[in-house]
């Protein structure tokens, strides 16, 4: 069962553990190709399809959110409660004069730690493990020359991973832009100026491989994270935004989908 047209997918993940069951995601391309009444069809099959399934809460991401997917969204019972803003900025931007060197693997373990106390408010990063970690170094865009380190005294103070996106897809991803991917600087050394000449070394390596465009993801609310890229020429290009329901089940009856065994389906992408 299709929850959407051949060119535009709406994502449905669950049940999983946790305080939220289901995940529905409308990643921003996919957004930028619908207007608002194809909108609320996807979202009408979208949330029948997690009701079938037993409901429960029910996260919604709204990629490049439109001012009017709000009112939609809450036609289906679900509130904002968080945005994620992705930032932009030219390069190349002013030079560096911070001392980094690149990520080498006997550097695990003082990263995560890092990590771990910089993002201990973030509901995802903060719990990278050592497996995380190594996952995403496996991945094709991994390149450690593009992942840098900070170190005072001999101890790590921060780090900047970027990530370079070739392009070509569709917008906004149709342009080669080179991704300040996560910055963390250790709890102990923040406030004293390390955050921007760290984040303009990334910027420094993400052009020296070709970008002339950088681009971040930042919360709305992080308000140190913003005042440093202000600063550095990042301004607002998109907002994605999550939303929250608590969507009742309903009896599932023989016209609608089930998955194997008749229990809940679990939707990687539906197109
Ligand atoms: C964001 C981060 C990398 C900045 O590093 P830093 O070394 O502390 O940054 P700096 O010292 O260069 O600058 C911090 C700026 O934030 C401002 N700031 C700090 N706390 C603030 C607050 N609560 N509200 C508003 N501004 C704040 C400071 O005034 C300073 O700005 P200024 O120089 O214009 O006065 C660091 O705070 C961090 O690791 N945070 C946790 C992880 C994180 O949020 N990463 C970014 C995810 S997108």
């Amino acid at each position: 069962m299709g929850v959407a047209s051949a060119a535009v997918a709406i994502e449905i993940s669950g049940p999983n553990d946790g305080e939220v069951a289901w995940t529905i995601e409308l990643p921003a391309a996919d957004r930028l190709t619908l207007d608002t009444g194809e909108l609320q069809d996807r979202l009408a099959a979208a949330v029948a399809t997690v009701r079938a399934a037993g409901g429960s809460t029910c996260r919604l991401w709204i990629g490049h959110v439109e001012p009017s997917d709000d009112a939609l969204a809450a036609e289906f019972g679900f509130t904002a409660y968080r945005d994620l803003w992705q930032l932009r900025a030219p390069l190349p931007a002013a030079p560096s004069d911070l001392a980094v060197r690149p990520f080498e693997p006997g550097d695990t373990d003082a990263v995560l730690a890092v990590n771990r106390r910089a993002f201990g408010w973030h509901p995802e990063q903060g719990a990278m493990t050592a497996d995380d970690l190594r996952a995403r170094q496996a991945e094709p865009w991994y390149d450690a020359a593009g992942f840098l380190l900070h170190e005072l005294e001999g101890r790590l103070a921060g780090f900047c991973w970027t990530k370079v996106h070739p392009g070509g897809g569709p917008p906004p991803g149709d342009i080669p832009v080179g991704e300040i991917y996560v910055i963390a600087v250790d709890p102990a050394c923040q406030g004293r100026g390390i955050g921007g000449p760290l984040t303009l070394a990334g910027l420094a390596h993400l052009h020296s491989r070709g970008p002339t465009v950088a681009m971040l993801y930042v919360e709305s609310d992080n308000a140190a994270a913003n005042a440093v890229y202000r600063r550095l020429g990042f301004r607002h290009h998109h907002t994605n935004r999550a939303y929250v329901a608590a969507l009742s089940g309903r009896a599932r009856d023989h016209t609608e989908p089930a998955g194997a065994n008749g229990g809940p389906r679990r939707i990687e992408r539906a197109d």
